[in-house]
């Protein structure tokens, strides 16, 4: 039988998706995260990777399989992150859909630590390192399409419109996490897809905002690979 060709509009592509929360090391046994499930991003990373694109996905710890076809690096922390990220590139496209740590701890304990009676331990926390912005302020090796997401709590589009100016991405796809909205770790989202108009404008009054109705995060992936 001849089926007809599957369209690959993303055929000869190289695109770099980031998922799942980063793990940060307190001692050997402790750690602080962010609540990722990770769907998301390996949605999009199917999604591309049927649209023809060649796609790496580099993920942090998630009990998700590895899409077909997709080469997936998997990484713990922030850190190990951007090397995978940078290593990662030249790309097309890439979309930074994982939930990043923004902080770490600096006195990482050699050895587990113990209760004692002194007290809790003191943990000293500096900020790891943002990949997307780091990403999208790169001179040669930019990605042509940088896409961030923004999970926010609490005034949405102002705060994903703030973030796509301070980045320097191009779209950002934002999304209420707020415990209302009841869409962390399950499989529906509803997002806006804001988009920058123009290259070289940053302010936000130059900004669009396309809201989506609720999706399963398939329908999410599919959407957006349909408007890269
Ligand atoms: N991001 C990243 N590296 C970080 C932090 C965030 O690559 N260290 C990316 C996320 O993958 C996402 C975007 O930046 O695509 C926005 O993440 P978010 O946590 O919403 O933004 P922050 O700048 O960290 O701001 P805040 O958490 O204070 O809202
Ligand atoms: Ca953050």
């Amino acid at each position: 039988i001849l089926r007809p060709p599957r369209p690959r509009p993303l055929a000869g592509k190289r695109v770099l998706i980031t998922a799942g929360p980063t793990h940060e090391p307190i001692d050997p046994v402790r750690y602080i995260a962010n609540r990722s499930s990770g769907k998301q991003g390996f949605a999009i990373a199917a999604a591309a990777q049927a649209a023809g694109a060649d796609v790496t996905l580099v993920s942090g710890p998630v009990e998700l399989r590895d899409p077909a076809g997709v080469t997936v690096i998997r990484v713990e922390s922030a850190r190990d992150m951007l090397h995978k990220v940078e290593a990662a590139l030249p790309a097309d496209i890439a979309i930074f859909a994982a939930a990043v740590a923004d902080w770490r701890v600096a006195n990482e304990g050699e050895q587990k630590l113990k209760k004692t009676a002194a007290g809790m331990p003191p943990l000293q926390l500096v900020e790891n390192p943002d990949i997307l912005a780091t990403i999208s302020k790169l001179k040669e090796k930019r990605p042509p399409l940088v896409i961030g997401f923004a999970a926010e709590t609490e005034h949405l589009i102002d705060n994903a419109k703030a973030k796509i100016a301070r980045k320097g991405c191009d779209w950002i796809v934002a999304n209420d996490v707020s415990p209302a909205s009841g869409v962390m770790g399950g499989d529906r989202n509803t997002v806006h897809l804001l988009t920058r108009e123009g290259a070289d404008k940053i302010g936000v009054d130059s900004i669009n905002v396309e809201s989506w109705p609720v999706m399963t995060k398939e329908q999410v992936a599919t959407e957006l690979v349909a408007k890269i």
